[in-house]
Protein backbone atom coordinates (compact mmCIF):
# COMPACT_ATOMS: atom_id res chain seq x y z
CA UNK A 1 0.00 0.00 0.00
CA UNK A 2 1.32 3.31 -0.76
CA UNK A 3 0.85 5.89 1.35
CA UNK A 4 -1.13 8.45 -0.36
CA UNK A 5 -3.37 6.12 -1.93
CA UNK A 6 -6.84 7.74 -2.60
CA UNK A 7 -5.61 10.82 -1.12
CA UNK A 8 -6.08 14.17 -2.61
CA UNK A 9 -3.04 16.73 -2.31
CA UNK A 10 -3.08 20.39 -3.45
CA UNK A 11 0.94 21.75 -4.20
CA UNK A 12 1.64 25.48 -3.85
CA UNK A 13 4.26 26.52 -6.62
CA UNK A 14 3.84 23.11 -8.16
CA UNK A 15 5.70 24.37 -11.00
CA UNK A 16 9.03 24.98 -9.25
CA UNK A 17 12.22 23.77 -7.91
CA UNK A 18 10.81 22.36 -4.50
CA UNK A 19 7.11 22.32 -5.54
CA UNK A 20 7.82 20.39 -8.18
CA UNK A 21 9.82 17.31 -6.34
CA UNK A 22 6.99 17.49 -3.65
CA UNK A 23 4.33 16.80 -6.29
CA UNK A 24 6.25 14.07 -7.92
CA UNK A 25 6.76 12.12 -4.75
CA UNK A 26 3.22 12.52 -3.39
CA UNK A 27 1.87 10.91 -6.70
CA UNK A 28 4.71 8.56 -7.07
CA UNK A 29 3.41 7.33 -3.18
CA UNK A 30 -0.10 7.33 -5.50
CA UNK A 31 -1.73 10.42 -4.39
CA UNK A 32 -3.80 12.88 -7.17
CA UNK A 33 -2.15 15.83 -6.83
CA UNK A 34 -3.10 19.37 -8.11
CA UNK A 35 -0.64 21.36 -8.98
CA UNK A 36 -1.13 24.69 -9.18
CA UNK A 37 1.61 27.74 -10.09
CA UNK A 38 1.04 31.07 -11.56
CA UNK A 39 2.91 29.51 -14.06
CA UNK A 40 0.31 27.69 -15.64
CA UNK A 41 2.60 25.99 -18.26
CA UNK A 42 5.30 24.98 -15.69
CA UNK A 43 1.88 23.54 -13.72
CA UNK A 44 1.24 21.94 -16.86
CA UNK A 45 4.31 20.50 -17.06
CA UNK A 46 4.62 18.76 -14.32
CA UNK A 47 1.05 17.40 -14.34
CA UNK A 48 1.79 15.90 -17.83
CA UNK A 49 5.67 14.25 -16.41
CA UNK A 50 3.36 12.52 -13.57
CA UNK A 51 0.76 11.10 -16.03
CA UNK A 52 3.20 9.88 -18.04
CA UNK A 53 5.25 8.41 -15.38
CA UNK A 54 1.86 6.89 -14.39
CA UNK A 55 0.55 9.02 -11.75
CA UNK A 56 -2.69 11.19 -11.17
CA UNK A 57 -2.10 14.87 -11.39
CA UNK A 58 -4.35 18.36 -12.88
CA UNK A 59 -2.86 21.50 -13.42
CA UNK A 60 -4.24 24.32 -12.34
CA UNK A 61 -2.90 28.21 -12.93
CA UNK A 62 -3.77 29.99 -10.18
CA UNK A 63 -2.07 33.43 -8.37
CA UNK A 64 -2.14 32.97 -4.81
CA UNK A 65 -1.23 36.07 -3.95
CA UNK A 66 -5.24 36.90 -4.63
CA UNK A 67 -7.85 35.56 -2.23
CA UNK A 68 -10.59 34.67 -4.66
CA UNK A 69 -7.79 32.53 -6.86
CA UNK A 70 -7.40 30.34 -3.69
CA UNK A 71 -10.54 29.86 -3.15
CA UNK A 72 -11.66 29.02 -6.14
CA UNK A 73 -8.21 26.77 -6.22
CA UNK A 74 -9.46 24.79 -3.16
CA UNK A 75 -13.09 24.07 -5.14
CA UNK A 76 -11.98 23.12 -8.19
CA UNK A 77 -9.40 20.39 -6.40
CA UNK A 78 -12.01 19.28 -4.38
CA UNK A 79 -14.68 19.16 -7.26
CA UNK A 80 -12.04 15.89 -8.85
CA UNK A 81 -13.12 13.20 -6.03
CA UNK A 82 -15.08 14.99 -3.23
CA UNK A 83 -12.27 15.53 -0.84
CA UNK A 84 -8.85 17.46 0.14
CA UNK A 85 -6.54 15.40 2.36
CA UNK A 86 -3.29 17.15 2.08
CA UNK A 87 -2.39 20.88 1.05
CA UNK A 88 1.25 21.79 0.69
CA UNK A 89 1.65 25.68 1.03
CA UNK A 90 5.05 25.69 -1.12
CA UNK A 91 4.59 28.79 -3.60
CA UNK A 92 6.94 31.69 -1.84
CA UNK A 93 9.46 34.31 -3.20
CA UNK A 94 12.25 35.83 -1.90
CA UNK A 95 12.86 39.90 -2.16
CA UNK A 96 15.97 41.00 -1.91
CA UNK A 97 17.04 44.20 0.73
CA UNK A 98 17.38 45.66 4.04
CA UNK A 99 14.68 48.40 6.01
CA UNK A 100 15.91 51.38 3.82
CA UNK A 101 16.57 49.65 0.41
CA UNK A 102 13.25 47.73 0.15
CA UNK A 103 10.50 48.98 -1.64
CA UNK A 104 7.09 49.31 -0.38
CA UNK A 105 5.88 47.09 -3.28
CA UNK A 106 8.35 44.24 -2.38
CA UNK A 107 7.42 44.30 0.99
CA UNK A 108 3.31 44.21 0.56
CA UNK A 109 4.07 41.75 -1.95
CA UNK A 110 5.91 39.17 -0.16
CA UNK A 111 3.31 38.89 2.48
CA UNK A 112 0.44 38.52 0.20
CA UNK A 113 2.54 35.50 -2.07
CA UNK A 114 4.37 33.96 0.96
CA UNK A 115 1.99 34.33 4.17
CA UNK A 116 -1.48 36.10 3.26
CA UNK A 117 -1.99 33.04 0.37
CA UNK A 118 -1.68 30.59 3.54
CA UNK A 119 -4.57 32.39 5.31
CA UNK A 120 -6.77 32.05 2.68
CA UNK A 121 -5.72 28.65 1.60
CA UNK A 122 -5.97 27.45 4.74
CA UNK A 123 -9.65 28.93 5.57
CA UNK A 124 -10.61 27.43 2.51
CA UNK A 125 -9.19 24.11 2.85
CA UNK A 126 -9.81 23.77 6.79
CA UNK A 127 -13.46 23.07 6.31
CA UNK A 128 -13.43 20.26 3.96
CA UNK A 129 -10.60 18.63 6.20
CA UNK A 130 -12.76 18.77 9.38
CA UNK A 131 -15.81 17.62 7.71
CA UNK A 132 -13.92 14.85 6.08
CA UNK A 133 -12.39 14.07 9.77
CA UNK A 134 -8.24 14.35 9.03
CA UNK A 135 -6.14 16.45 6.98
CA UNK A 136 -2.45 17.46 6.47
CA UNK A 137 -1.09 20.69 5.83
CA UNK A 138 2.42 21.46 5.62
CA UNK A 139 3.64 25.19 5.26
CA UNK A 140 6.86 25.63 3.66
CA UNK A 141 8.87 28.67 5.99
CA UNK A 142 13.01 28.99 5.88
CA UNK A 143 15.75 28.41 7.66
CA UNK A 144 16.02 32.10 7.35
CA UNK A 145 12.75 32.61 9.05
CA UNK A 146 14.61 30.86 12.09
CA UNK A 147 17.95 32.62 12.11
CA UNK A 148 17.77 35.80 9.91
CA UNK A 149 20.30 36.19 7.01
CA UNK A 150 21.20 39.27 6.47
CA UNK A 151 19.30 41.84 3.54
CA UNK A 152 16.69 39.95 3.10
CA UNK A 153 14.24 41.70 5.78
CA UNK A 154 11.08 41.10 3.80
CA UNK A 155 11.35 37.52 3.07
CA UNK A 156 12.80 36.74 6.89
CA UNK A 157 9.58 38.41 8.27
CA UNK A 158 7.49 36.35 6.67
CA UNK A 159 9.16 33.28 7.23
CA UNK A 160 9.04 33.92 10.70
CA UNK A 161 5.20 34.95 10.67
CA UNK A 162 4.69 31.11 8.48
CA UNK A 163 6.33 29.93 11.19
CA UNK A 164 4.26 31.63 14.11
CA UNK A 165 1.14 31.11 11.83
CA UNK A 166 2.00 27.24 11.62
CA UNK A 167 2.30 27.23 14.91
CA UNK A 168 -1.31 28.59 15.74
CA UNK A 169 -3.18 26.75 13.38
CA UNK A 170 -1.96 23.93 14.68
CA UNK A 171 -2.83 24.60 18.77
CA UNK A 172 -6.28 25.52 16.86
CA UNK A 173 -7.01 22.57 14.62
CA UNK A 174 -5.07 19.50 16.69
CA UNK A 175 -8.28 18.77 18.45
CA UNK A 176 -9.67 18.40 14.87
CA UNK A 177 -7.03 15.88 14.06
CA UNK A 178 -5.92 18.27 11.63
CA UNK A 179 -2.06 18.15 11.75
CA UNK A 180 -0.26 20.88 10.63
CA UNK A 181 3.32 21.32 10.75
CA UNK A 182 6.12 23.32 8.35
CA UNK A 183 9.57 22.61 6.93
CA UNK A 184 12.06 25.33 7.24
CA UNK A 185 14.42 24.73 4.83
CA UNK A 186 18.28 25.91 4.31
CA UNK A 187 20.14 26.07 0.86
CA UNK A 188 17.76 23.95 -1.65
CA UNK A 189 19.25 24.31 -5.38
CA UNK A 190 16.13 25.36 -7.21
CA UNK A 191 15.50 28.53 -9.85
CA UNK A 192 15.07 30.45 -6.60
CA UNK A 193 18.50 29.75 -5.09
CA UNK A 194 20.26 30.15 -8.74
CA UNK A 195 18.51 33.89 -8.64
CA UNK A 196 19.82 34.51 -5.58
CA UNK A 197 23.29 33.52 -6.31
CA UNK A 198 23.49 35.58 -9.65
CA UNK A 199 22.66 38.57 -7.80
CA UNK A 200 24.91 37.93 -4.82
CA UNK A 201 27.70 37.49 -7.37
CA UNK A 202 28.47 33.85 -5.32
CA UNK A 203 28.73 30.07 -7.18
CA UNK A 204 26.86 27.39 -6.04
CA UNK A 205 30.62 25.98 -5.12
CA UNK A 206 30.69 28.99 -2.59
CA UNK A 207 27.15 27.75 -1.13
CA UNK A 208 28.66 24.15 -0.47
CA UNK A 209 31.43 25.21 1.40
CA UNK A 210 29.06 27.28 3.67
CA UNK A 211 27.03 24.21 4.57
CA UNK A 212 28.93 21.60 7.27
CA UNK A 213 27.18 18.39 5.26
CA UNK A 214 29.40 19.43 2.07
CA UNK A 215 26.78 20.21 -0.50
CA UNK A 216 23.52 22.54 -0.64
CA UNK A 217 20.69 20.31 -0.31
CA UNK A 218 17.92 19.07 -3.29
CA UNK A 219 14.46 19.54 -3.67
CA UNK A 220 13.64 15.75 -3.40
CA UNK A 221 15.43 15.81 0.05
CA UNK A 222 12.74 18.50 0.85
CA UNK A 223 9.90 16.56 -0.40
CA UNK A 224 10.62 13.26 1.12
CA UNK A 225 10.17 15.23 4.68
CA UNK A 226 7.03 16.80 3.19
CA UNK A 227 5.87 13.81 2.47
CA UNK A 228 6.55 12.06 5.62
CA UNK A 229 4.70 15.19 7.15
CA UNK A 230 1.69 14.50 5.00
CA UNK A 231 1.75 11.05 6.03
CA UNK A 232 -0.04 8.73 8.21
CA UNK A 233 3.35 7.90 9.67
CA UNK A 234 3.53 11.21 11.53
CA UNK A 235 0.39 11.04 13.11
CA UNK A 236 1.68 12.80 16.53
CA UNK A 237 3.52 15.17 14.60
CA UNK A 238 1.27 18.56 14.70
CA UNK A 239 2.89 22.58 15.15
CA UNK A 240 6.32 21.62 14.23
CA UNK A 241 9.07 23.33 12.58
CA UNK A 242 11.39 21.16 11.11
CA UNK A 243 15.08 22.28 9.81
CA UNK A 244 16.49 20.62 6.82
CA UNK A 245 19.98 22.69 6.38
CA UNK A 246 22.65 20.08 6.12
CA UNK A 247 23.62 21.68 9.46
CA UNK A 248 24.06 25.07 8.33
CA UNK A 249 24.02 27.94 10.80
CA UNK A 250 23.02 31.01 8.92
CA UNK A 251 25.98 33.55 8.92
N1 LIG B 1 15.49 27.21 -2.53
C1 LIG B 1 15.82 27.46 -1.28
O1 LIG B 1 17.01 27.51 -0.93
C2 LIG B 1 14.73 27.67 -0.25
C3 LIG B 1 15.13 27.73 1.10
C4 LIG B 1 14.15 27.91 2.08
C5 LIG B 1 12.81 28.03 1.73
N2 LIG B 1 12.48 27.98 0.41
C6 LIG B 1 11.06 28.11 0.09
O2 LIG B 1 10.64 26.99 -0.67
C7 LIG B 1 9.53 27.37 -1.48
C8 LIG B 1 9.79 26.95 -2.91
O3 LIG B 1 10.92 27.67 -3.37
P1 LIG B 1 11.82 27.21 -4.60
O4 LIG B 1 13.22 27.39 -4.18
O5 LIG B 1 11.33 25.92 -5.14
O6 LIG B 1 11.50 28.43 -5.60
P2 LIG B 1 11.06 28.44 -7.14
O7 LIG B 1 11.17 29.86 -7.53
O8 LIG B 1 11.79 27.40 -7.90
O9 LIG B 1 9.53 28.00 -7.07
C9 LIG B 1 8.54 28.83 -6.53
C10 LIG B 1 7.28 28.62 -7.36
O10 LIG B 1 6.26 29.43 -6.76
C11 LIG B 1 5.53 30.03 -7.82
N3 LIG B 1 4.89 31.27 -7.38
C12 LIG B 1 5.50 32.42 -7.03
N4 LIG B 1 4.57 33.35 -6.75
C13 LIG B 1 3.36 32.76 -6.92
C14 LIG B 1 2.02 33.21 -6.81
N5 LIG B 1 1.72 34.48 -6.48
N6 LIG B 1 1.01 32.34 -7.07
C15 LIG B 1 1.30 31.08 -7.44
N7 LIG B 1 2.54 30.59 -7.59
C16 LIG B 1 3.55 31.44 -7.33
C17 LIG B 1 6.55 30.31 -8.91
O11 LIG B 1 5.94 30.46 -10.18
C18 LIG B 1 7.45 29.09 -8.82
O12 LIG B 1 7.05 28.06 -9.70
C19 LIG B 1 9.35 28.87 -1.28
O13 LIG B 1 8.35 29.12 -0.33
C20 LIG B 1 10.70 29.31 -0.75
O14 LIG B 1 10.63 30.48 0.00
C21 LIG B 1 13.39 27.80 -0.58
Amino acid sequence: MKRFEQKVAIVTGGGGGIGSAIARRLADEGALVVVSDMKEAAAIEVAEGIEASGGSAVALAADISNKDACFALVQKAFSERKRIDILVNNAGINRRGDLLSLSDDDWHTSFAVNLDSMFHLCRAVLPYMIDGGSGAIVNTASQWGLHPAPNHIAYNTTKAAVAAFTQNLARDYAPQKIRINAVCPGEIHTPMLEAGVKRSGRTIADLDRLVPFGRIGKPEEVAALVAFLASDEATFMCGSLVEITGAQAVA
